[in-house]
């Protein structure tokens, strides 16, 4: 069965797209302002979910001292679990009803933002997680009024989490992951400060840096907002509308951004300037898909991080086996670009070109090769693994693998084509290895 979309000419569809965003400070030495940022949200007792690497380091003293110094009264959560579940969200919202919380302040990488963003949802209505969980996996039941204030402060380079009306679990009931999405769950403020990147292995880099290529291309190659029909009420706009031509231009420099600094950044630890630019690269990215959606690679992520947990990650070897969001999201990229590229060549082409190939006499039917090949190289240099089957998985995984994809109709709906569970069983067959 097809995902089966409708697909409008233009001029039939929609015709107007919005612009809506959390306020974001960037720079060296925003996490200074964190506590008068706070103060001024009209924080007094605080929760700090904080990353437990990040809270030894420079930049999570920085901000502890800052809400300190501006007279909070500060409640330290550092039990966010990495690549969170359904357990550790319900625990992190009872530690927020309990502790009389008035205010978030989460610092860490997506796990960390996105546990801050249940528990501040789940102590403010409470009722159990899958109520809240996206249909058909959850019941998609309406965040019912505003959240507490949360200050959004990213280490990673990164899920683009702090500006994103979205927060990833893994449902332990039905062995899936899936999430939250409501523009109510977006952040009050973000505070990106790179210096935090700068304490990141660089096997974190290259996870979360692959998170972001994925986001920015995958917007970037996203349906056209025109292709869906025109909304019967403007309350009815999606919060993903496809691709426009605002979320185009951060798409297209964070991508310009990845390809220059991304192996950079994952190779030298020292290299501040390629770590700082691909944090600006994320929150680029986190803008444009927080708005224009993600879409083939994203869905297909979900059932490679849940179905096996055999493989350890270069700077993940302290937690059990799993597959780091970023990997098995971009693992998929080559393949699914390969597949989605007849639909809008051009935009592949020019995706791959700002990463870096040589797109000079391209034909549109080598779009989808040729962007794919662009990927494989940024893999092969991050020493990434070299396809699912370095993950665990084979042919006979390959049904259960577009099963469980099938279900993200989400993110499906957001191709530019439409998907069927056949195109997925073939794109998983060409992940198996690249090389
Ligand atoms: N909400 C969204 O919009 C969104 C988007 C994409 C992904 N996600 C979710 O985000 C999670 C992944 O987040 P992530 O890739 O940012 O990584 P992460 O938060 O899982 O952290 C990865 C590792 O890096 C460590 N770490 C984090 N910051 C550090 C620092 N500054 N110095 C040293 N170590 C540090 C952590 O302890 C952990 O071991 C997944 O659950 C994924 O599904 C959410
Ligand atoms: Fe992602």
């Amino acid at each position: 069965m097809a995902a089966n979309p409708t697909f409008l000419a233009p001029g039939e569809g929609e015709t107007v797209f919005s612009v809506s965003s959390v306020p974001i400070k960037f720079g060296p030495g925003a996490l200074r302002e964190v506590g008068a940022d706070a103060q001024s949200l009209g924080m007094k007792r605080v929760a700090l979910f904080v990353d437990p690497h990040v809270l030894a380091s420079a930049p999570g003293e920085t901000a502890l001292g800052a809400l300190r110094a501006a007279g909070l009264d500060v409640e330290v959560y550092d039990r966010a679990r990495c690549e969170p579940n359904s357990d550790s969200f319900e625990e992190a919202a009872a530690f927020a009803r309990e502790g009389d919380i008035d205010g978030f302040v989460s610092m860490g990488g997506g796990s960390v933002m996105d546990t801050a963003k249940a528990a501040n949802l789940l102590s403010s209505y409470p009722d159990e997680l899958i109520a809240y969980i996206n249909a058909p996996i959850g019941k998609a039941k309406p965040i019912p009024g505003r959240l507490k204030p949360h200050i959004a402060c990213p280490t990673t380079c990164g899920t683009g989490s702090e500006t994103t009306g979205i927060a990833i679990v893994d449902l332990k009931s039905v062995g899936l992951k899936t999430g939250i999405a409501s523009p109510m769950l977006k952040p009050s403020l973000a505070i990106v400060d790179p210096t935090t990147t700068e304490s990141l292995p660089g096997g974190v880099v290259a996870a979360s840096g692959f998170d972001v290529l994925s986001h920015a291309v995958e917007s970037y190659t996203a349906r056209p907002y025109t292709s869906r029909p025109r909304p019967a009420h403007p309350l009815q706009r999606p919060p993903y509308q496809g691709s426009t031509p605002y979320n185009d231009i951060g798409s297209i420099a964070a991508i310009r951004l990845g390809g220059k600094y991304l192996v950079r950044a994952v190779r030298d630890a020292e290299d501040k300037e390629a770590r700082h630019r691909l944090m600006f690269a994320s929150t680029l990215a986190g803008l444009a898909f927080g708005s224009a959606g993600v879409h083939v690679p994203h869905a297909m992520s979900y059932s490679v991080a849940t179905l096996k947990h055999e493989f350890t990650a270069k700077g993940y070897e302290e937690r059990d086996p799993m597959v780091p969001h970023g990997i098995a999201v971009v693992i998929n990229a080559p393949a699914a670009f390969r597949f989605t590229a007849s639909a809008n060549p051009g935009r592949h082409l020019e995706a791959a070109a700002a990463l870096g190939a040589d797109v000079a006499g391209a034909a549109p039917e080598d779009a989808g090769e040729i962007l794919a090949r662009a990927f494989i190289s940024l893999m092969r240099e991050t020493a990434l693994p070299s396809g699912i089957a370095a993950l665990g998985y084979g042919e006979a995984d390959v049904p259960a693998l577009a099963e469980g994809a099938f279900a993200q109709q989400r993110p499906l709906v957001m191709a530019p084509r439409s998907v069927s569970k056949q195109d997925l069983e073939s794109i998983y067959r060409d992940a198996l290895r690249y090389w």
